[in-house]
């Protein structure tokens, strides 16, 4: 790396100490009423610990109307500045520069959350029917103000510049697409009518804040799957007029429900979103920031090739705040990955307690809790299980200070993580198991592979703590015939030890079935998925669910619902189908794909017979990989 990354960079009067940037991420930490909290200080404190030059505060909105997040945060009063003050402080104790984004949903702001009426620029229906009122020319004008007026208080509570989110189809999104603006005024028709909402705000926002002050904004290269939504050429336009009215650079992103790589670039598509800022970069001369799963070595490139000036980091930022830090000190193993699972963004639309997780990192939204402090007494620790629960658990243990061996009755670690990273677009998962296995050689974890523990044999080891993350193993469901039947596990078929044949059915239409699916889809077998349920895939987040039904559709592989297992014959499965009507699925081979079991066994032998002892992911209940990871997290805290 030729260290670009690294060098200061000015933008307007901010100085930067390098330029990673990290972008903005609505995490649901801010109080119900949208102030700053202690959780959310922590959050962001790490992140400035953890090297970035800029973060760049989460979506925040310019007045309750506009509020589109449960427990977004708020700057729409000026009571709210000394608890973003405060927020600025953390940040600013280690380094890092703090901007924040000024932000209003419009169409897709909440009503249900702020009992206030939907405004957009046209009355056009958000996705879940509810539709806006159009906006009249006094409001906009209100609206301006009332950006600028956030902008101020941005800069009293000592921010060091504001980022107007101009994307994601949110207000001024709306105001900038010609899908979402249908306006017969000046604030509509051309890119230049449809881009004056966005220029007045920056002009409004310069005459409060004055010269030299960070402002940009955030907009979209490019939408995509939207009909009749803006092109490349429409932004490289808004580009330069938003430059012409005064900003100091221009944070290309992109959307749309076909995005490659929008906010929630999903781990399935190549990250094109540089050709936008490139594309970007070539219309101005203000610096252009960029985005959309940029790792360290692919920032230090774009740099390099002109592409972009600044690059700005989301979710992996995520999974390891450290990452500038790691980077910078040539430590890329120890960076914790993020499998790009869109667990976090899944959780924005979750019910529940509010605030966003991270799959492979424990502690974020939870940093005072999960910190890492040494053991009062260093321990003799076994863990018995080298899957995701048993490696964190080691990691954590040992980084404490106990001494640590791990069991494993495979001859390798990863546990079903290696099965897990085999379907298309997991590979990530790799990536983590890599990760977890290089951290326990380096924090000196003894490590020992094809070993199964008995209860004798823990007992004979005599540890002064156990952690117990034996997994689960794959349920045979009561089928008839099945056992003469010719079948096999998914997890075995993506391990390619059983040869299917041509015409496969899967029983279980959750997500390894599915994934098998689709693997089997890819080497050419003719592939029929089905399920008891109503729903398939029903477990799969709302931020790939529909990517990847649409990919198993595109593939051909038949999807069954409401189905009734009978019997498995020779010929294959025989089914009586939500309709009723009975048929043989024919097929060469059975997979199943049925849920599994946890494996708690051992434990109830061994409980009673060590001092302590910890029970850890799915042998607890068979669930995710986050769960495996935050319970062998706590365990390694608590022991
Ligand atoms: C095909 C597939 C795809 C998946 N995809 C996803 C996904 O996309 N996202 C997600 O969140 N989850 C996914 N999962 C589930 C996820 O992998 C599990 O939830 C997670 O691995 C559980 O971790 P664990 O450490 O609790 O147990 P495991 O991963 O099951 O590990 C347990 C380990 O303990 C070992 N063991 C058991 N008994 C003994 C013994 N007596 N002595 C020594 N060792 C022993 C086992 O060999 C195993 O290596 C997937 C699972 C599969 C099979
Ligand atoms: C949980 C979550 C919250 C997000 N919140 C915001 C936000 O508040 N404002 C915004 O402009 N983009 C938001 N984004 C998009 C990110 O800023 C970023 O563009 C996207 O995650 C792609 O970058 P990455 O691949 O490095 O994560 C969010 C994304 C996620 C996953």
């Amino acid at each position: 790396m030729k260290n670009l990354l690294w060098k200061p960079f000015r933008m307007g009067q901010m100085e930067l100490r390098n330029r990673i940037a990290m972008a903005p991420i609505t995490a649901q930490y801010a109080s119900k009423e949208g102030r700053v909290t202690k959780r959310q200080k922590d959050h962001y404190e790490a992140r400035a610990r953890g090297g970035a030059g800029l973060l760049i505060v989460e979506a925040t909105y310019i007045h309750p109307q506009g509020q589109a997040f449960v427990n977004q945060l708020n700057i729409s009063s000026e009571e709210l500045v000394s608890g973003l003050s405060e927020l600025v402080q953390v940040i600013h104790q280690h380094g890092a520069k703090a901007a924040i984004q000024l932000h209003h949903g419009g169409r897709m702001a909440r009503s249900d959350l702020t009992g206030m009426e939907l405004v957009a620029p046209s009355p056009l229906p958000k996705p879940n029917g509810e539709v806006p009122r159009e906006l009249t020319v006094d409001e906009i004008v209100g609206l301006v103000a009332l950006f600028a007026q956030a902008a101020g208080r941005a800069k009293r509570a000592g921010f060091d510049g504001v980022e107007i989110h101009g994307a994601h189809s949110y207000l001024v999104d709306q105001f900038l697409s010609p899908a979402t603006n249908k306006r017969q005024d000046a604030y509509g028709g051309d890119v230049r009518g449809r881009a004056r909402f966005l220029v007045e705000i920056i002009k409004a926002i310069r005459g409060e804040v004055g010269d030299g002050y960070p402002v940009w904004v955030r907009m979209n290269g490019k939408e995509y799957g939207v009909e009749g939504g803006a092109t490349l050429e429409d932004a490289q336009q808004i580009a330069r007029m938003a430059e012409e009215a005064g900003v100091d650079a221009i944070h290309v992103s992109a959307y749309g429900p076909k995005t490659p790589t929008n906010l929630t670039s999903p781990r399935f598509v190549p990250a094109i979103i540089e050709d936008l800022a490139e594309g970007i970069k070539k219309v101005v001369t203000v610096p252009v920031i960029a985005v959309g799963r940029i790792t360290p070595e692919a920032g230090e490139r774009l740099v390099a090739e002109g592409k972009a000036d600044l690059i700005a980091i989301g979710k992996a930022l995520l999974a390891d705040p450290e990452l500038p830090n790691k980077v910078s000190a040539g430590k890329l193993e120890d960076i914790t990955p993020c499998i790009v699972c869109m667990g976090c963004r899944d959780d924005l639309f979750r019910g529940g307690v509010p605030g966003i997780r991270c799959q492979v990192n424990a502690a974020l939204g939870r940093e005072e809790e999960c910190q890492i402090v040494p053991a009062a007494q260093p321990r003799r620790v076994l863990v018995v299980g080298g899957g995701p629960g048993g490696m964190e658990a080691a990691r954590v243990a040992a980084l404490r200070g106990h001494s640590v061996t791990l069991w494993e009755r495979e001859a390798r670690l990863g546990g079903q993580l290696v099965q897990a990273a085999i379907p298309p677009h997991k590979d990530r998962i790799e990536a983590l198991i890599r990760y977890l296995q290089t951290q326990l050689k380096k924090l000196g974890v003894k490590v020992e592979l094809a070993k199964e523990a008995t209860p004798s044999m823990i007992e004979e080891f005599g540890p002064e703590a156990l952690v117990l993350a034996t997994g689960a193993r794959p349920l045979v469901p009561e089928i008839p015939g099945l056992h003469r039947a010719r079948m096999a596990q998914a997890g075995e078929v993506l391990e390619g030890k059983v040869d299917v044949g041509p015409r496969v059915a899967v029983i279980g239409g959750e997500l390894v079935g599915c994934e098998t699916a689709e693997f089997l889809a890819d080497k050419g077998k003719r592939v029929t998925v089905m399920r008891r349920g109503q729903e398939m895939a029903s477990s799969v987040g709302p931020s790939l669910r529909a990517f990847f039904l649409e990919r198993l559709e595109k593939k051909g592989v038949t999807l069954l619902t409401g189905v009734k297992y009978e019997e498995a014959t020779p010929e294959g499965l025989v089914i009586t189908t939500g309709d009723g009507e009975r048929k043989t699925i024919a097929a060469n081979a059975i997979v199943l794909a049925a849920g599994s079991v946890s494996d708690r066994k051992l434990y109830d032998e061994v409980k009673d017979k060590v001092p302590e002892v910890h029970l850890v992911g799915d042998c607890v209940e068979p669930r995710k990989i986050g769960d495996a990871i935050a319970e062998g997290y706590r365990a390694g805290l608590e022991i």
